[in-house]
């Protein structure tokens, strides 16, 4: 079967995507598949001719961020009937919107954290304690995320780094940087990631050594257990295809009480190098990196 993977893209994840998607294209050609590459620019028309000049039965998205991720992409694969990986053109959108996906994960009584959408210069103190996570709602991989400390004297809601004129405000919670890997209904498991910065940002995501994966992550059984479920619950929730990959908070810093857990968010297209989260947490079960893209091929539908 042929197999077009799209990267890059004209998000600030571009140079993520190039990275997934040259990963991706190695692993489906040890898959056996006929592979083809397209770094997607911003020309529309161009896109959609590479796109049908390449004759794929499936499009495999290594694309992260705004137009990618976004459901935009999958709604001209809609159109053009190319069956595609990961999820579907609702899914990619309502995940994407930080905001929107809360409303929908606290509805369904999945835990989050305190937070809300403030508008650029709606808001003259700050809307929550310090610390509180400044995040644009539809960015990845920590970009523009920032976290407002006590002493910190940056004007918190006005002089954001970033385009949107709103952005979203949770409260910081402290403790453990926790993230699992969704395949269909399934968790593959959950993994703890530690950074020497002590903040899970850009830098610590992809400079090497900054940050370091313990899977699966050394927590109590049942709160593992809960981990699992709830990023199932989230992917149901949403209506994901395939694999996507929620990131949560585990809390256990207060002594006397239970530890505590709530979902950030689930990426619809998470990374995929060979050694990015996912590919990591399928690799320790079994399932080494050809056999996972294979698996999201199978799964492809538009
Ligand atoms: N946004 C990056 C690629 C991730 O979630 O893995
Ligand atoms: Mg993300």
């Amino acid at each position: 079967r042929r197999v077009t993977v799209l990267m890059g893209g004209i998000s600030s994840e571009r140079e993520v995507s190039l990275r997934s998607g040259a990963a991706a294209a190695q692993a489906l050609e040890q898959a056996g598949f006929t592979v083809a590459s397209i770094d997607v620019g911003d020309d529309v028309a161009a896109l959609a001719a590479a796109i049908r000049h390449s004759n794929p039965d499936v499009v495999f998205n290594a694309l992260h961020g705004p137009f990618g991720e976004d459901g935009c992409i999958q709604g001209l694969l809609n159109l053009m009937r190319i069956p595609y990986t990961h999820s579907g053109l609702l899914a990619s959108a309502a995940a994407m919107d930080k905001a929107f996906s809360r409303q929908l994960f606290q509805q369904a009584g999945i835990p989050v954290a305190r937070g809300m959408v403030v508008r650029k210069g709606q808001c003259a103190v700050d809307p929550l304690p310090r610390p509180f996570v400044v995040k644009p709602t539809n960015e990845g991989s920590s970009v523009g995320v920032y976290i407002l400390r006590q002493g910190d004297n940056r004007d918190p809601l006005h002089d954001w780094p970033f385009q949107s004129d709103h952005v979203l405000v949770e409260e910081f919670v402290p403790g453990r940087e926790l993230t699992v890997a969704v395949m269909g209904d399934r968790a593959l498991g959950c993994l703890e990631i530690t950074s020497e910065r002590g903040f899970y940002d850009y830098d610590a995501k992809y400079a090497p050594g900054g940050s370091k994966h313990i899977m699966p992550a050394q927590i109590p059984a049942d709160d593992y257990a809960e981990a699992c479920r709830l990023a199932v619950e989230a992917h149901r929730v949403l209506g994901c295809r395939g694999v996507s990959r929620a990131d949560l908070r585990y809390d256990d810093t207060r002594p006397h009480e239970h530890p505590r857990l709530v979902v950030l968010e689930v990426n619809t297209q998470p990374g995929m190098t060979a050694t990015s989260l996912v590919p990591d947490i399928a690799s320790y079960c079994g399932i080494s990196f050809p056999e996972l893209v294979r698996w999201m091929v199978d799964q492809a539908e538009c």
